[in-house]
């Protein structure tokens, strides 16, 4: 289960990876908190089911969580991928799916959280920065980290050349470690994620 709030460049990448059976990762339905998105185009032409559930057609975003939760649960994925989502996970919504929902964010956590990750990393002036793949907790952008990509800052980048940069090595993080979080068997140990090997047999 992906869900989406914009352009679904990572969603795409994920579409493309997942139509290999090797991958080990099939998206089951494409939700989104907004209509009339590519991202939401992006899983239709690839045959995908997909959803929107809107916080304005709820008196107020506890019912828009709860609703969200209910609609998820009904396509019973194993993981949820946040792959550009501009909403934050409500407390319904993690209690259902918290420890199994992923979200990726365009800066090297835990510098730089929040909306503006590549312009607040330009503007602080730092020379590196990147993408961070994490499970999601109560906080923003603040948990346990799944793996990290850095990305260098050129002299002439504004914000949006620096996050184009950020988002090709971005798709490359999400789908080789959403792939990892669904073939092998993980856990999570306070902050750090542990892969474990399959036993031989
Ligand atoms: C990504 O950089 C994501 O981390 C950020 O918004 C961007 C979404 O891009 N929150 P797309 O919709 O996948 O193209």
């Amino acid at each position: 289960m992906v869900l989406v709030s914009g352009s679904g460049t990572n969603l795409q990448a994920l579409i493309d990876a997942s139509a290999d059976p090797a991958y080990g990762a099939r998206i089951v339905a494409v939700g989104a908190d907004r209509d009339g998105i590519e991202g939401l185009a992006r899983a239709e032409r690839a045959g995908i089911t997909t959803f929107v559930d809107r916080v304005a057609d709820h008196p107020d975003r506890a019912a828009w969580d709860a609703s969200l939760a209910e609609t998820v649960a009904a396509h019973a994925p194993d993981l949820v991928v946040l792959a550009g989502f501009m909403k934050l996970a409500g407390p319904a919504f993690l209690a259902r799916f918290g420890g199994r929902t992923v979200n990726t964010h365009p800066a090297l956590s835990p510098a730089f959280p929040g909306m503006h990750g590549p312009r607040d990393a330009l503007e602080y002036g730092v020379k590196v920065t990147g993408a961070t793949l994490f499970v999601v907790d109560a906080g923003v952008d603040t948990g346990p980290i799944v793996a990290q990509v850095a990305v260098p800052v050129a002299e002439d980048d504004d914000a949006a050349s620096l996050h184009e940069r950020i988002k090709t090595h971005e798709r490359a993080m999400l789908v080789e470690w959403v792939g990892r979080l669904a073939r092998e068997p993980w856990t999570i140990d306070g902050r750090r994620i542990r892969f474990h090997p399959k036993e031989q047999s």
